[in-house]
């Protein structure tokens, strides 16, 4: 089973290497992360693990994120598949996105503007993924909903984190993750702590 090599210090993306190596894009990128990690945000304690998370797959992660907005979360996978120059996010979002128009030039990232349970967006979704990160809608029936569609395609391996699941019998992205572990024995999940916590489920 491939699985993500242990977390090692973050490298730091080339900011020069000659020749058409796509070194401006990952500069650009990892700047607009390392700038961000830096301000307040309700993402901002997760940042770093984000992109920790995001690096080392064999052959670059393949990422699924539902809920965008102003794209704290996105900036983190992006940097880490541009610094690893490997990988992909598809990012799904009903609303239009408020980030810079220079993201849509990565070849990394895709967007589509769609609820992420319609049929247009499992059409998009990679039918296999490395990490599923759930932060759109908050309430039970959504994130169970959403976990139910699209947790079968993260392969032995993957994993899956969840935004907003501090005080986990509250939550209702904890309860949908509870939920989903007793219906799925072997499945657990933990709560990383910070900006309203983070849901991490290892799926194996
Ligand atoms: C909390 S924000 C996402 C924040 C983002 N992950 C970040 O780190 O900045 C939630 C987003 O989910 C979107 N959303 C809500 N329900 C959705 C659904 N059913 N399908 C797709 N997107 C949805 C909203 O439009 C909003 O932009």
């Amino acid at each position: 089973m491939l699985t993500q090599p242990n977390p090692s210090t973050p490298t730091l993306a080339p900011t020069s290497g000659g020749g058409s190596c796509g070194c401006a894009s990952t500069s650009m990128l990892f700047g607009e992360f390392e700038g961000r990690r830096q301000l307040p945000s309700d993402m901002q304690d997760h940042m770093l693990f984000l992109y920790m998370t995001a690096r080392h797959w064999p052959g670059g992660a393949k990422i699924l994120e539902l809920g965008v907005r102003k794209g704290n979360s996105t900036i983190s996978f992006l940097a880490a598949l541009e610094s690893d120059r490997a990988g992909g996010l598809w990012s799904l979002d009903i609303a239009t996105p408020e980030v810079p128009d220079s993201w849509y030039e990565s070849d990394r990232w895709q967007f589509l503007k769609a609820h992420d349970l319609s049929s247009r967006a499992t059409d998009f979704a990679p039918p296999e993924l490395d990490i599923l990160f759930v932060d759109s809608e908050h309430d039970f029936g959504s994130a169970k909903a959403e976990l139910d569609l699209y947790v079968p395609r993260v392969r032995p391996g993957g994993v899956v984190l969840c935004h907003d699941t501090d005080e986990p019998e509250l939550s209702g992205p904890g309860q949908a993750l509870t939920a989903y572990c007793e219906e799925h024995p072997g499945l657990s999940w933990t709560n990383r702590y910070g900006c309203h916590g983070m849901g991490v489920m290892r799926i194996w």
